[in-house]
């Protein structure tokens, strides 16, 4: 598999074309009914939409971590779909990042482990350079010895989103990740996201159900029932709070 420098601002750095997901059961759930979505690289993109509209669905497939039942995923250049297991989970080591909802910390490992897991994982050595300069962006450096059980919620998704980005992902996907926050420290780490996104021209993909945190992004996509039903662009938490009302049910 050939490795990819980051994309060009212009380029579209993830393609999702007409993506199904059949979730089989007694009674099949279609929880994706043929999405199509162009991610430009550096930007960032906040997916609302209801309860059950399909939103983890779609980030999971977008991110390699789930399999759609048709379409393709194409990140980076490369076609998800198509990659055998190893080489997906091997891309997904060397150009994506995730944040989840619960942080997903290890409980008996520091922050300072728990941020360069991702490189020991991948067998690769700490740029400190780049560690300190994104602590320091992040405002965490002084919590790096602390156990992830002595840290706040705003603190322990700071960290995760440093364990996100050490490995300088092309593409980040957050699932969430402010939902156990409140609004407003939702709405900062939400900032945090935009301004490393901008500093690193990384690709962000923000699932959020808060009308606040969503207009942070660049841009909202609406999910409703496994469809895309609205796109805006740079609007305001009153805007997308109207789409959801009217559009997302
Ligand atoms: N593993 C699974 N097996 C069967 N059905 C599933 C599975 N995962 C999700 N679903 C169904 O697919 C649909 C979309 O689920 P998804 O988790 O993508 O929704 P969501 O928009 O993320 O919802 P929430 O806001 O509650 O997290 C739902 O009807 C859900 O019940
Ligand atoms: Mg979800």
């Amino acid at each position: 598999m050939t490795t990819q420098t980051t994309a060009e601002a212009t380029s579209t750095a993830v393609r999702l074309v007409d993506i199904h997901k059949t979730y089989p059961a007694r009674e099949p759930v279609h929880a994706l009914r043929g999405v199509s979505l162009d991610l430009l690289a550096g930007s960032v993109t906040a997916i609302v939409g209801q309860s059950g509209s399909g939103k983890s669905t779609l980030l999971n497939c977008a991110a390699g971590l789930d399999t759609p039942s048709r379409g393709s995923v194409v990140v980076g250049g490369h076609d998800l779909t198509t990659l055998r297991p190893d080489d997906l989970t091997r891309f997904r080591r060397e150009h994506v990042g995730f944040v989840f909802q619960a942080y997903n910390l290890i409980g008996h490992l520091t922050a300072r482990e728990n941020v360069r897991l991702p490189l020991a994982l991948a067998g690769r050595k700490v740029d400190t350079a780049w560690e300190s300069a994104l602590l320091e962006f992040l405002g965490v450096p002084q919590l790096m010895d602390r156990l992830p059980g002595e840290l706040s919620g705003g603190q322990a998704q700071r960290v995760a989103i440093a364990r996100a980005l050490i490995t300088r992902p092309a593409v980040v996907f957050a699932d969430e990740p402010t939902g156990a926050l409140d609004s407003k420290t939702g709405a900062a780490v939400l900032q945090v996201l935009r301004d490393t996104a901008r500093e690193l021209r990384q690709t962000v993909v923000v699932v959020t159900h808060d009308a606040q945190v969503a207009s942070a992004a660049e841009r909202v996509v609406v999910l409703a029932d496994g469809l895309v039903v609205d796109r805006l662009e740079r609007p305001t938490a009153e805007q997308v709070t109207a789409s959801l009302l009217t559009k997302g049910r």
